[in-house]
């Protein structure tokens, strides 16, 4: 076949996916050409935007590196990341509302000690987590992997600091107890810009949108028999609740932060000083 216009070009190329190495291939191949030739006939674009937006996806990927996932920004800040999200945690019942990982977990955080301080971060308010872990019908997780990680008092995680991998700070791994129980000591986290040095930013800014997240506290838990959960609570009060540049905030993460005195606090644990406290806890699906 040859002479295409913009009339049969589509579903020649249609045509040339039957060959595909698996009917998933072909159904995700055909969609992807069925909705690009749709987005290229609707906005008509010019041999020139039509480069730029080449020149666009090029730069995205030259500015991904070891601690930079530009495309993982994108795909955030276009609101795949919670659409995907979402469509794959259809969860029934009480299970704790997920939300987007990001581009900040680090794999094998360091494990700590139940109360232990994880920030190295002095300028911080202090910051006390109690949580707990349990399936949907309340039964208590012992041995459940808890990984947090949260930005510091300027709005910085430990890898976009200068020493990058070096000196990780404002992130653990804790194993819960035989009540299902976890808690630590850490800073009060700030709100903050996604990185937004990059193409991501500059498609912010042509968007006339601000490139900020609320504060929150990330939590990655896992067990045995259950769905890996991916969430983070976010601090209530927060100026970007309503306009989280990622779409990443649900009702059911928001939390106030309470105050706690020195001493035992209501689950049991030893508290040298006045502190805020965040407290969840925490519902894991069946796989
Ligand atoms: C984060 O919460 O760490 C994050 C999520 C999406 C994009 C950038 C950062
Ligand atoms: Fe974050």
């Amino acid at each position: 076949m040859r002479n295409f216009d913009e009339n049969n070009i589509t579903r020649a190329v249609l045509e040339r996916l039957q060959n595909s190495t698996s009917p998933r291939t072909r159904q995700i191949s055909e969609a992807v050409v069925r909705h690009l030739h749709a987005l290229i006939q609707e906005i008509e674009p010019s041999q020139q935007e039509w480069l730029a937006a080449i020149e666009f996806l090029t730069a995205t990927g030259q500015m991904c590196s070891d601690t930079r996932q530009e495309f993982i920004l994108l795909s955030d800040t276009l609101g795949a990341s919670m659409l995907v999200d979402a469509i794959n945690h259809r969860h029934p019942g009480d299970a704790t509302q997920t939300t987007v990982l990001g581009p900040f977990y680090v794999e094998n955080a360091k494990q700590h000690a139940l109360g232990d301080m994880i920030s190295h971060d002095a300028d911080g308010a202090p910051l006390l987590v109690e949580g707990s872990v349990a399936a949907l019908d309340g039964t208590p997780i012992a041995g459940a992997v808890v990984d947090v990680w949260h930005s510091d008092s300027e709005g910085y995680y430990d890898v976009q600091r200068q020493d990058g991998l070096q000196h990780l700070s404002d992130r653990a791994r804790f194993v819960t107890d035989s009540d299902g129980r976890f808690w630590f000591r850490s800073i009060v986290p700030a709100f903050y810009p996604i990185p937004n040095d990059g193409p991501v930013g500059k498609m912010l800014d042509a968007q006339g949108r601000h490139p900020y997240r609320p504060a929150h506290v990330h939590f990655m838990i896992s067990a045995p028999g259950c769905d890996t959960l991916v969430t983070h609570l976010f601090l209530a009060d927060d100026p970007y609740l309503d306009s989280d540049v990622v779409f990443g905030v649900k009702d059911a993460l928001i939390c106030k932060l309470e105050a706690q005195a020195a001493g035992i606090t209501a689950r049991g644990n030893a508290i040298a000083a006045a502190t805020a406290a965040l407290r969840y806890d925490f519902r894991l699906a069946p796989t």
